[in-house]
């Protein structure tokens, strides 16, 4: 049987009450249930949310950036503490680095928990917290610029450690949310379907035109029959993880997540508009004494 959401199954962890804290607090709902509703609507499906996704790397783009801001804001602050640079300017340049990429990171971070937040009222609220402290992180480090050009280094070195303590927050926040919680990964990685022939259920039973899901291997899969074709792949949206078959709609060659917008290649799975970042795992699909046998493209 299945865990139930939360943290009650799990082995006790040195931040697991604080997390679990934070992820029952319904308190927070109302805000966060606000932001993400504006920036949904700020950011409507197309090039600027597919540039914001990381649909173009192949990859979420928001965890490659955060990379940047928390390597330069945490490298000023040791730095600080280890004495490696007497006059600051190296950490003047680090905190402004790191201050130049905090605007892209939170518009990328901002996009991708307006597509996280509906699935989940536990992602919801650690995504309001994660956000809070990373902008409380950057506001700490943008004053601790501001006294150190004034020439208050040790008030800017002080500034900065509060900082960093935000910044650890909000990064455990982050993981928390992309290993505990699964938002990020592709999701259908953990289960690709049949690598040979395996049949999927009688070939009579598939209506012409309309997304039927089987499941082959524990995987599911949207098989459509489109004329004399079967075309099939993983019913799982590598975005979120809808299911593209009862949520999605068929046009032509290609299907739209009902979910978020994600465009997907019936034919191959390749991703057409995103959000989403992975493609589609697809399947060959053949008739065979009157049963429909599926297996992955990529053997
Ligand atoms: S789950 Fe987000 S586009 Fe499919």
């Amino acid at each position: 049987m299945s865990a139930p959401e939360g943290t009650s199954s799990r082995r006790p962890t040195p931040f697991g009450p604080l997390i679990d804290r934070v992820e029952s607090a319904a308190v927070l709902d109302p805000v966060a249930k606000a932001i993400a509703k504006r920036i949904r609507s700020a950011v409507r499906p197309g090039p600027s949310k597919d540039a914001l996704s990381g649909t173009w790397l192949g990859h979420p783009l928001h965890p490659t950036l955060t990379d940047v801001v928390i390597g330069s804001f945490l490298s000023a602050t040791l730095l600080d503490v280890l004495r490696g640079d007497a006059d600051g300017r190296a950490q003047a340049r680090l905190i402004g680095i790191g201050l130049t990429a905090a605007a892209p990171t939170a518009l990328t971070g901002a996009n991708d928990y307006a597509d996280s937040e509906r699935g989940s009222d536990r992602v919801r609220r650690a995504g309001l917290v994660h956000a809070v402290s990373n902008t409380g992180a950057t506001s700490f480090y943008a004053a601790s610029l501001v006294a150190r050009r004034r020439g208050a280094h040790r008030g800017g070195a002080l500034l900065g450690l509060g900082g960093a303590a935000m910044l650890v927050a909000g990064g455990y926040f982050g993981g928390h949310l992309s290993f505990a919680r699964g938002i990020g990964p592709d999701q259908t990685v953990f289960d690709p379907g049949p690598g040979d022939w395996t049949a999927a259920g009688d070939a009579s039973g598939l209506p012409q035109g309309r997304p039927t899901r089987v499941v082959v291997d524990e995987t599911p899969v949207l098989l459509l029959r489109d004329g004399d074709r079967l075309l099939a792949i993983h019913d799982r949206c590598s975005h979120r993880g809808c299911s593209l078959s009862e949520l999605g709609t068929v046009d032509g060659e290609q299907v739209v997540c009902g979910c978020h917008g994600s465009t997907f290649d019936l034919r191959d799975g390749s991703i057409r508009r995103g959000p989403a970042t992975a493609p589609q795992p697809a399947f060959e699909a053949r008739e065979r004494d009157g049963r429909i046998e599926l297996r992955r493209r990529d053997g």
